[in-house]
C-alpha cells in the first residue's frame, strides 16, 4: 500500500494483529468432524481482503485516544478456546476443553485494541464468510477468491450446513463476549443480511409486469445494499466503540463512518461488476446481469432510457437481454454516476470520524476510504 504522510503506512499499526487473525478464525472454526472442519475453513483457505476485521481494529485503535464514557468492570471470559477438538467431547461448550490452543499475549499485539475488540473483528469475518457460503449457493457460483466456491467444491449440502456451523460458532464467541448491547447489533446484522437478500430476491417495488422507473427504485436499491453490505460494517464499527465504552457521540460516528463506507464498498461492488475482468475479480464478471440483477450502474442508466424497463421486467431473461442490457449501462453514463454516489458516501465516512484525534489508526480508516474508492478487486 502507499505510503501516507511522512512515509507512514496507516495499515501498518494493525498488520500485526492481523498476522493473526487467519490462525485465531481457523481455530474458532475447529471441529471434530474431519469433513465439517475442512468445509468450514475452505474459505479461510484462500487469502480473503479481511476488511470487515480491519475496519473493527482501526475503529478500536482510533478510539482508543479518545476519553472513556463510563468504567465498566464486567469480567469477560473471552479469551477461551471455543472449538471442539471432537464433536462428541462439545456436549458443554463452556468446559475447558484440552489439547486446545488459547488466546495468549503472543497472538494479541496492540494495547490500543481490547481483548473482546479483537474477538469481535474475528466474529465480522466469520458472519461474513458464512454469509459467502450460503450467497455462493443461492448465486450458483462456480468461482470465489480465485478457487472454486465452496458449492462447487464440496456440493450445496456441505455448503450451507458449513455456513451455518460458521454462524453457531460466531455467536458463541459473541456470547463470550459478554455484552448483550453488542450480542444485539451483530445478531441484527445477521437478520438484516437475510433480509437484504430477500428484497435481491423479490423486489416488492417493482411491478414486473410494467416496470417504470422512479425514485422508490434507487430508494429500494439502497435499503437493499444497506442490509446486505453496509450494516455489518457499520453495526459492527458501532460495537467496536461499544466495546470501548467511548461516549454515544463517538459511538455514533463510529457507526456513520461504517455505513457510508458499507454503502460505497457495495456500490464500488456493483461497478466493477460491469467494468472489471472476471480473472482480475476472482469470481465471474458479468454476474449480476446473468442473475437477473438491476446494481446501481443499470438503474442508473434506466432512468434515462426506457427500453431498459423492458429487460429489468423480465430479468434479462430473453436471449440476448444480458449483452443488450450491458451495452446499454455502458454506453450510458450509469458507472460514472455510480462512481460519484459511492465518493459522496465516502466522504460522509470521513466527515463522520473528522473529529477523531490524529492517529496512525484514523489515517488507516481515511485510507480504507481511499481504497475502496481504488479498488479493482
Ligand atoms: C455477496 O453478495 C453476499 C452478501 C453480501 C450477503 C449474502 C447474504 C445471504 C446469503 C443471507 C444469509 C446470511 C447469512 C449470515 C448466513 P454478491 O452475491 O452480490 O457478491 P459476490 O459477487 O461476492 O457473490
Ligand atoms: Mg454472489
Ligand atoms: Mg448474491
Amino acid at each position: 500500500p502507499p505510503p501516507g504522510p511522512m512515509g507512514i503506512d496507516p495499515l501498518k499499526g494493525v498488520a500485526k494483529e492481523m498476522k493473526f487473525m487467519t490462525g485465531n478464525i481457523r481455530q474458532l472454526l475447529g471441529s471434530g468432524h474431519p469433513m465439517l472442519d475442512t468445509v468450514s475453513k475452505y474459505y479461510t483457505q484462500s487469502e480473503g481482503k479481511y476488511i470487515r476485521p480491519m475496519l473493527v481494529l482501526l475503529m478500536s485503535q482510533a478510539t482508543a485516544l479518545l476519553p472513556k464514557e463510563n468504567t465498566s468492570t464486567a469480567t469477560r471470559r473471552i479469551d477461551e478456546p471455543i472449538s471442539s477438538p471432537s464433536v462428541l467431547s462439545d456436549t458443554n461448550p463452556s468446559s475447558p476443553l484440552t489439547g486446545q490452543e488459547t488466546y495468549t499475549s503472543e497472538n494479541s499485539a496492540d494495547e490500543n485494541v481490547l481483548p473482546a475488540q479483537r474477538r469481535l473483528a474475528e466474529i465480522t469475518e466469520l458472519i461474513h464468510t458464512a454469509s459467502l457460503l450460503h450467497d455462493d449457493v443461492i448465486d450458483h457460483s462456480v468461482s470465489r477468491r480465485g478457487n472454486s466456491s465452496a458449492n462447487i467444491a464440496f456440493g450445496n449440502k456441505m455448503a450451507v450446513l458449513a455456513g451455518d456451523f460458521l454462524l453457531g460458532r460466531a455467536s458463541v464467541a459473541l456470547a463470550r463476549i459478554r455484552d448483550p448491547e453488542v450480542t444485539e447489533l451483530l445478531a441484527t446484522v445477521i437478520a438484516n443480511l437475510v433480509e437484504g437478500e430477500f428484497m435481491q430476491l423479490k423486489n416488492t417495488a417493482l411491478d414486473e409486469k410494467n416496470p417504470t422507473f422512479s425514485e422508490d427504485t434507487i430508494e429500494y436499491y439502497m435499503q437493499k445494499t444497506y442490509l446486505k453490505s453496509a450494516s455489518l460494517i457499520s453495526k459492527s464499527c458501532r460495537a467496536a466503540a461499544l466495546l470501548g465504552e467511548h461516549s454515544d457521540q463517538v459511538v455514533e460516528a463510529a457507526y456513520q463512518y461504517g455505513k457510508n463506507l458499507g454503502l460505497a464498498f457495495q456500490l464500488v461492488d456493483d461497478m466493477l461488476d460491469y467494468t472489471v475482468s472476471g480473472v482480475e475479480l476472482g469470481k465471474p464478471a458479468g454476474a449480476d446481469l446473468e442473475l437477473g440483477l438491476a446494481t446501481a450502474p443499470l438503474l442508473f442508466a434506466w432512468k434515462n432510457n426506457k427500453e431498459l424497463g423492458t429487460l429489468v421486467g423480465r430479468k434479462f431473461a430473453e436471449p440476448g437481454d444480458v449483452q443488450r442490457a450491458r451495452t446499454l449501462v455502458i454506453e450510458s453514463d450509469g458507472i460514472e454516476q455510480t462512481r460519484a454516489l459511492a465518493q459522496d458516501y465516502v466522504d460522509k465516512a470521513a466527515q463522520a470520524i473528522a473529529d477523531f484525534p490524529d492517529s496512525q489508526a484514523k489515517n488507516g480508516l481515511l485510507e480504507m476510504c481511499t481504497k475502496v474508492m481504488q479498488r479493482r478487486k
